[in-house]
């Protein structure tokens, strides 16, 4: 993993559309930057990016297409200013055909200059679903986290989006051995026959093929670091979602996500959002805010 963004670079993603994995990116950013913390938001949500619009900006002068396209060379030049101290913006852009699903080589550049960015932290907001372009930039981030709300639909999806990545970071980790790849196939049921159920049972039938392999494996889970957020909770008893996800992660992938708080539902939220310049004043307060403060809190003390 890149030493430079070890610490700097976070995912925000969760697979099932609409739970609000935007609005805590944004909410999220501005109250790292009210915290002193220099912070840059990049919307990753290639088919359909709207950070911009939660900032108040409605027609972004620069977007990543202009660096994927080329139009510029260095990703300094598509940084956008927000009306926030601290806080500065990278826009998406869903408007060019092919973009939403640009090839490898366009996404490591974006990644490689990702690295140079002169930020104490970068927010990747992701968008729904598990498009190889979202769980790529979700894998790239050494920090992951997943929005979910406390519905049991958001619950399969953001599984489901764990474990998708999961599978698809251990099966190019085995990319050049094809007896390991052959077990990851059964473990992401490719095959009919002999499916693996478990990343527990993949980890026993890499290590029956070499102690090297299993060791492989076993330092790529560890590294694999999840975080939960539970959005839209309108009452304590909902963030158990979250110890759910929690358990389910831990008995089939051998992950322990970390929970890093709720945000509870918030009435004004979308007033704020449809007067888009005073939501760009307004965000990270309401009843919201606190539980902003508090999960800002607490990913400052993991940086
Ligand atoms: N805590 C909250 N309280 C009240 N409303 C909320 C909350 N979180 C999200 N919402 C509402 O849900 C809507 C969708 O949120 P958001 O766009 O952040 O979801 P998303 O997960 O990014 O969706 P997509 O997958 O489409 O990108 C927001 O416009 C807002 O109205
Ligand atoms: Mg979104």
């Amino acid at each position: 993993m890149e030493d430079e963004l070890k610490k700097r670079l976070w995912a925000i993603g969760g697979g099932k559309g609409g739970v609000g994995k935007s609005i805590t990116t944004v909410m999220l950013g501005a109250m790292l930057a009210r915290l002193g913390k220099k912070v840059l938001l990049v919307d990753a949500d290639l088919g359909g990016s709207n950070l911009h619009t939660f900032l108040g900006i409605r027609y972004p002068a620069h977007t990543l297409a202009d660096f994927i396209h080329r139009k510029v060379e260095d990703i300094d030049h598509v940084i956008m200013d927000t009306r926030i101290k601290n806080l500065t913006l990278i826009c998406g852009a869903d408007d060019i055909l092919g973009l939403a699903n640009p090839k490898y080589t366009q996404k490591m550049r974006i990644f490689n200059q990702l690295k140079k960015i002169k930020a104490d932290m970068i927010l990747l907001d992701l968008g729904a679903g598990t498009s190889f372009t979202t769980i790529d930039f979700f894998l790239y981030a050494p920090n992951k986290i997943i929005v979910l709300s406390p519905v049991i639909t958001s619950l399969q999806n953001a599984y489901g989006f764990i474990k998708s990545s999961l599978y698809r970071g251990i099966n190019r980790l085995f990319s050049n051995d094809p007896q390991c790849l052959d077990l990851v196939n059964r473990g992401m049921g490719l095959v009919e026959v002999d499916r693996i159920e478990s990343i527990d049972e993949l980890k026993s039938a890499v290590r029956s093929i070499g102690e090297e392999q299993h060791n492989k494996l076993s330092g790529y889970l560890d590294e694999f670091r999840v975080n939960l957020i539970v959005n839209n909770v309108k009452n304590g008893n909902e963030t158990n979602i979250g110890c759910i996800l929690q358990s389910v992660a831990n008995n089939y992938l051998s992950l322990n996500p970390g929970y890093l708080g709720h945000i509870n539902f918030d009435p004004m939220l979308d007033k704020h959002i449809n007067e888009m310049s005073a939501f760009s004043s307004n965000c990270g307060t309401g009843i919201s805010g606190s539980c902003i403060y508090d999960i800002a809190n607490k990913i400052i003390k993991q940086t």
